[in-house]
């Protein structure tokens, strides 16, 4: 990398993560450029050539992904192809071109079921077809790119694309009354933060591997959903009037979720001194953002 800012190729264009990217005022028109799937597909390596030579990067920030978690379930194909397949390719690409690739990975690569937050170094065990997708991404990456930051990340939520806090709020205007499980305990994670973390990153890379981030504290999908109706009452009255807490037996989705995977954010404070912010501000930035 020579001495002036490097060059960001960010894939999966339309994603939440790389929206915030664009948007974040650390972003320059010069400096970074996003593909959508259509200009770069991660699953066809003359595609990642072709745009690769085309904009000479430093860095290659991957948020391309199957990211449709209970419809993974049924295609578990296409979930491999791009979570696996399409890391892997970029991966051998970077390794070729001696690109940084930074690419994001999941909480689900756990199985929630220990008492405490997880750290980096612990063991993985994917309960469902996502996160074992995302898991084989990551090792896929650990092998072939020796240059490399992998950044798991938990909930994500933001005033782009499709997300759980603009779920809410679409059926809030739809429904009376909602079911929302409590049994599942989660960090939600503004993508506009995470952008935050990556600039900071950018401008030290100093350390690389495998970090976890997400906001605090954790809390259940109930009680954020809670939290985002307090929010939008502020701007206006809406016909939903009742969240029942349920299980997630009752729920019944497709996917099996982990009960409590908190990421521990201990790694990256150390390493980058970044710490982590609330859920609970970013929630009132995005709603505000999305009612006026
Ligand atoms: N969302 C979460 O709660 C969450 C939680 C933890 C980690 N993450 C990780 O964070 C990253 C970003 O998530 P996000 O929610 O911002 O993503 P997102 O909004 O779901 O967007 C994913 C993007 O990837 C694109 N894509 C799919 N297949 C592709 C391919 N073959 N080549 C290029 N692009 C492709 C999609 O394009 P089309 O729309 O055109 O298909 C879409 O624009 C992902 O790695 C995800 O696994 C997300």
């Amino acid at each position: 990398m020579n001495n002036s800012l490097p060059k960001l190729l960010v894939t999966g264009g339309n994603s939440q993560l790389a929206c915030a990217l664009r948007s974040h005022p650390a972003a320059t028109v010069s400096t970074l450029v996003s593909c959508t799937k259509e200009q770069l597909d991660i699953t066809h390596t003359p595609s990642i050539k072709r745009a690769i030579k085309r904009y000479q990067p430093d860095i290659i920030i991957n948020t391309a992904a199957y990211t449709a978690v209970d419809k993974a379930e049924k295609n578990q194909k296409q979930a491999m192809q791009v979570n696996d397949i399409g890391a892997k390719n970029l991966a051998l690409i970077c390794e070729d071109h001696h690109i940084l690739l930074i690419h994001f990975s999941t909480d689900y690569v756990f199985d929630g079921s220990q008492a405490h937050a997880y750290q980096e170094i612990d063991s993985t065990n994917p309960i469902n077809v996502y996160g074992l997708s995302k898991w084989l991404g990551e090792c896929a990456i650990r092998q072939h790119a020796s240059q490399h930051i992998i950044l798991r990340i938990s909930g994500l939520f933001s005033e782009y694309g499709n997300n759980f806090l603009k779920t809410i709020l679409h059926l809030a205007h739809k429904k009376n009354e909602l079911q929302i499980v409590y049994d599942q305990i989660t960090c939600p994670t503004y993508a506009g933060d995470v952008a935050t973390v990556l600039f900071h990153m950018m401008k030290k890379l100093d350390h690389f591997g495998t970090y976890h981030y997400c906001n605090t504290p954790s809390t259940s999908w109930y009680d954020f959903a809670i939290a985002i109706m307090k929010e939008a009452r502020k701007y206006s009255v809406l016909p939903l009037k009742k969240i029942h807490s349920i299980t997630s037996a009752q729920y019944a989705a497709l996917a099996n979720r982990p009960t409590c995977s908190n990421l521990n954010c201990d790694k990256i404070y150390h390493d980058y001194g970044i710490a982590q912010s609330s859920w609970q501000q970013h929630v009132t930035h995005v709603v505000r953002k999305l009612f006026l």
